[in-house]
């Protein structure tokens, strides 16, 4: 065949890029006190004072974007304001040490050979740049990568920038993040240059706001009506137990290059256990295995139910047990015992069962597939495969 037919015919994206991992959205969501936070730390730099910050949070609590959303607009309210502000954002896990950070740094103003020249040199290539007036904000994410490789020595050096170069009409401010405390990582020496109070700290998001990010980047970048209001709903589930946005954005987006793939036309709840699937692959045949045929009755009754919809009830879930015991020749077993095998494959970790979910559903016990990594129809293809 060819490639034409492997190819998309049609897609639930308006504009792919709006996922990328370095794409920060106009607006960040229920981040303000962060924001205006960070914002008066910098005010001095508006008279050329630089500053020294440090942003600390979890995996996924939005640091990363949280300093390029406020360099991005810091520099150009600095520009409005007659001053040259700019930014680089250097990744200190992939650079971990002070020569391969500067050389990220200088290459960003010119081309900077990578021949040997000493942290010093670089030094100095940094200052005729800045001197021409250039208030340089270096953000150091994922810092503690270097510092624990390397030390805290070209920290020491940039924040002496100011009292080596008196006459320089440019200056180099930092943020540093890292998603554990770094203090105890940088010698006093350079600590002190951080005047105490100057961190920015994130809490992990609440579920419901990782439902407000991931619908802001439905919004941003998918056609209107291509992802279903149940779709966002399990993604912000999923990613909701560690708080984590990167997570959420990584399961949309991949849901949706997954519902391409079959040529839908909507983002499903399928798509996105599919998603996950191929994200944190942890399907465990060991547990399925160990279950009685009627376990993996229910199982399979839940799974049913869950084709298309992110949670089923109980009494749903009983309905069908029934009708699948009935297509194995079985008697099913009664409510009593239901209750008790739900309650297996909960602990299990196999279904999630919860009390009183949304306004629709009344306060009955609700139930999700928490196989989360295995779409419903390939868990009943393979539950029906150990049972024949
Ligand atoms: N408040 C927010 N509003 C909109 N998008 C957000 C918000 N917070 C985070 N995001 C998005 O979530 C994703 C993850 O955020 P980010 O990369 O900033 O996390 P992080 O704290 O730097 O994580 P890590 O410690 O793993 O580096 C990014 O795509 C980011 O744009
Ligand atoms: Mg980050």
């Amino acid at each position: 065949m060819p490639i034409e037919d492997f190819l998309p015919s049609r897609s639930v994206f308006q504009d792919y890029d709006k996922l990328s991992f370095d794409y920060v959205p106009e607006e960040l969501v229920e981040r303000k006190d962060a924001q205006q936070r960070l914002t008066t730390l910098f005010v001095p730099l508006l008279n050329g004072r630089p500053q020294n910050v440090i942003i600390t949070g979890p995996i996924g609590s939005g640091k990363t974007a949280l300093a390029r959303w406020f360099c991005r607009e810091f520099t150009e309210s600095a520009q409005n304001r007659g001053r040259a502000v700019r930014h680089v954002l250097v990744n200190c896990r992939r650079r971990r040490s002070p020569s391969a950070v500067m050389l990220a740094v200088l290459n960003d103003f010119a081309f900077f050979p990578d021949r040997g020249f000493s942290l010093s040199e670089m030094l100095d290539s940094l200052e005729k740049h800045l001197d021409k007036g250039v208030d340089l904000i270096l953000i150091l994410d994922e810092a503690d990568y270097m510092l624990r490789k390397s030390g805290s020595e070209l920290i020491y050096l940039l924040t002496r920038f100011h009292d080596e170069n008196k006459d320089s009409k440019g200056s180099v401010s930092l943020i540093l993040i890292s998603q554990q405390q770094v203090q105890n990582m940088v010698e006093p020496a350079a600590l002190s240059t951080f005047k105490r109070g100057n961190q920015v700290r994130l809490e992990s998001y609440p579920r419901d706001i990782i439902a407000t990010i991931v619908d802001q980047r439905v919004d941003l970048a998918f056609f209107p009506g291509t992802v279903t209001a149940d779709s966002v709903d399990l993604i912000a589930d999923i990613a909701g137990e560690k708080g984590d946005a990167r997570y959420a954005i990584e399961l949309l987006e991949k849901s949706g290059l997954l519902t391409d793939e079959k040529g839908a036309e909507q983002v499903s709840v399928e798509q996105v256990r599919a998603a996950k699937a191929m994200i944190y692959p942890v399907f465990d045949e060991q547990t399925v295995g160990a279950l009685d045929r009627h376990q993996r009755f229910l199982l399979i009754a839940a799974a049913r139910m869950l084709k298309d919809s992110a949670y089923t009830t109980t009494g749903d879930v009983e309905k069908e047990y029934q009708a699948v015991a009935e297509e194995y020749g079985e008697e099913p077993r009664g409510h009593t015992q239901l209750w008790k095998y739900l309650k297996d494959l909960d602990s299990l970790g196999l279904i999630e069962a919860k009390v009183g979910q949304g306004e629709t559903k009344g306060r009955t016990t609700v139930i999700r597939l928490s196989i989360q990594d295995m779409p419903s129809d390939v868990l009943i293809d393979r539950l029906t495969g150990t049972l024949s």
